[in-house]
């Protein structure tokens, strides 16, 4: 089989990994790819975004299965357009991806079908809005409506910071289009936790739930980021909270989706709080996680790209497994000044010497210069590793991390702290 990952950073590069395990592939492409994938399939150099571009690709090359990483492309109806030229594409069909691409919509979804979330009011109009805050009081949550890349989000602790927010989405648009509507939520306390299900219709597969790091310093300090680092599965959730999360969330989720006519295929990623009175979804998102993906791919015991093929195909194999007995942590190294400016072209060596049977080295932010790898973007790379315990794969991790070298790294030193 021929097989296309749409994207360029570490969840592409985890996707890319997966994939060539498998005995059935025969060429994989990478678009556009970053200095890691090149070594595990070809680059063609295609913007994620160019849908026109990518399916002429798929058909020239006749590529069998395209997965798409990032959210936007699948938010333009990326998928809706290979199916219509009757090309294999791993994920949500435009009308299902908008539990993304709306965080309206996904509120209205979650209600109307009794998904647990945080109560919420919709507003179109900032005085409104404003005068809703007032009325309530703080803590509340603002939210822009549309994609924001991850910046469109303010958990206000004062009235004061919750109409500032307001301001930002909905006067300065910030976020353009994507504030034309906002939504106030109730603030929710907990534990984050973020699961994923590869989805078909009907049919769910949870991977074990893991938990990412989005602040970028140690201590959850510092502002948010695509995330500095993640592990799973997650101790604190018990397996009775697993088999809630998976009737409760997902499958009804999958139910109400087919019941609106928007029946769901790919992979839904629920950012979740683990509040006293049970998992509340925080969120939904139509893709896989990042980094999540590089702690969850090593967890599945299987082939990858039949898995993904299957969905695609509408059919899940019953007997999808994940290793028992194995945890795994990724540690994202990241350039200095990431997530505001931050260099690039600094040389990274160590690599080759980081690889072992239970540890990959997942680019991001990297680019070929000959035979040199250099940095290209704010997160670089991520270390990943797995062992029986968690402790295990965190120090295995680090391990690996001690061993590369670029101008400018750092990287948080608690990754998994927390429940160590
Ligand atoms: N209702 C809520 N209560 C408490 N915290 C929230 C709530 N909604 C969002 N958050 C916090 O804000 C973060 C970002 O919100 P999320 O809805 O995941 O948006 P995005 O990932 O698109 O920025 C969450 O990871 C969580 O920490
Ligand atoms: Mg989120």
């Amino acid at each position: 089989m021929k097989a296309l990952v749409v994207g360029s950073g570490g969840r592409e590069h985890a996707l890319a990994w997966g994939i060539s395990r498998s005995p059935n592939l025969s060429k994989l492409f990478i678009a556009p790819g970053n200095g890691g994938t090149d070594r595990l399939g070809e680059n063609v150099s295609i913007p994620a975004d160019d849908v026109t571009a990518l399916l002429e690709f798929a058909g020239k090359e006749s590529v069998d299965l395209t997965v798409i990483g990032p959210e936007a492309p699948l938010v333009e109806g990326v998928v809706d357009r290979f199916r219509e030229a009757g090309r294999a594409c791993f994920g949500p069909a435009q009308a299902a991806a908008r539990l993304e691409g709306s965080k309206v919509f996904a509120k209205m979804f979650m209600k109307r079908h009794g998904i647990p979330t945080a109560d919420f009011e919709v507003f179109d109009n900032a005085d409104a809005a404003c005068a809703y805050v007032r009325e309530k009081g703080a803590p509340l949550v603002i939210k822009a409506d549309g994609l924001a890349a991850g910046k469109g989000v303010f958990v206000a602790e004062s009235v004061q910071d919750a109409e500032s927010a307001i301001d930002e989405i909905m006067v300065r648009k910030a976020f353009g289009e994507s504030g034309r509507t906002l939504l106030i939520e109730e603030r929710l306390v907990g534990r984050e936790v973020s699961v994923h299900a590869i989805c078909s219709v009907e049919r769910a597969v949870m991977f074990p739930p893991a938990q990412d790091h989005k602040r970028v310093y140690d201590g959850d300090k510092g502002p948010n980021t695509g995330g500095m680092g993640a592990y799973a599965p997650v101790p604190f959730v018990t397996a009775t909270q697993h088999e809630e999360i998976f009737e409760s969330i997902i499958m009804k989720t999958l139910k109400g989706m087919r019941r609106d006519g928007t029946p769901y295929t790919g992979v839904l990623y629920a950012g979740l709080m683990m509040t006293d009175s049970g998992p509340k979804v925080l969120e939904f998102n139509v893709r896989f996680g990042d980094p999540e993906t590089q702690v969850l791919l090593p967890m599945l015991d299987g082939d990858l790209l039949d898995l993904l093929t299957e969905a695609a195909e509408g059919r899940i194999p019953k007997d999808v497994r994940f290793y028992g007995d194995r945890c795994a942590a990724t540690v994202v190294m990241a350039s200095d000044g990431y997530p505001g400016l931050y260099e690039k072209g600094a040389v990274i060596s160590g690599l080759a010497d980081t690889l072992d049977d239970n540890r990959v080295v997942f680019h991001a932010g990297t680019v070929l210069d000959g035979d040199k790898v250099i940095t290209s973007g704010g997160r670089v790379l991520a270390v990943t590793a797995w062992g029986p315990s968690l402790s295990e794969a965190i120090g295995h991790a680090y391990e690996g991390v001690d061993r590369i070298r670029f101008d400018g790294a750092f990287y948080r030193k608690d990754i998994g702290r927390k429940v160590l």
